[in-house]
């Protein structure tokens, strides 16, 4: 459901590739929210966050490190736009994950919709102009 779609492609190879994990990860949140089985999903939930974060982080520094070897003009308010995506994450308060499992489900209906918007609008708007 959540995958790369041709109007995302920068045609900058490395940055599609590391793209193409993060629609994977938001895919993965996508299979959690509606794993009915799965009774306790607070673990999952704090994985999955963790590597968002981890991988985020990753791939803005080689964003960043990229847009300064070609000296593109927008570094400031680019690297602005991370910062705040990371700041987001990072407010996530993994040790109030409830035990209810209608609660689990909104929290990872919001981190869905929340990195689902973030990452369309980041690419389409600001990634497919670096140059
Ligand atoms: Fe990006
Ligand atoms: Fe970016």
């Amino acid at each position: 459901m959540y995958t790369m779609k041709p109007e995302y492609y920068t045609g900058i190879e490395f940055i599609d590739k590391e793209h193409t994990r993060l629609f994977e990860l938001a895919e993965e949140t996508h299979e959690l929210l509606y794993d009915d089985l799965l009774q306790d999903k607070s673990d999952r939930i704090i994985h999955l966050v963790s590597e968002l974060i981890n991988y985020t982080k990753t791939h803005f520094a080689h964003e960043e490190a990229y847009q300064k070897s070609i000296h593109y003009a927008y570094i400031k308010e680019h690297a602005a736009q991370h910062r705040q995506f990371e700041d987001s994450l990072l407010e996530i308060d993994l040790d109030e994950i409830e035990d209810d499992f209608e609660t689990q489900n909104d929290t990872v209906e919001q981190l869905l919709e929340f990195l689902i918007n973030w990452l369309v609008n980041h690419i389409q708007k600001v990634d497919m102009f670096i140059k």
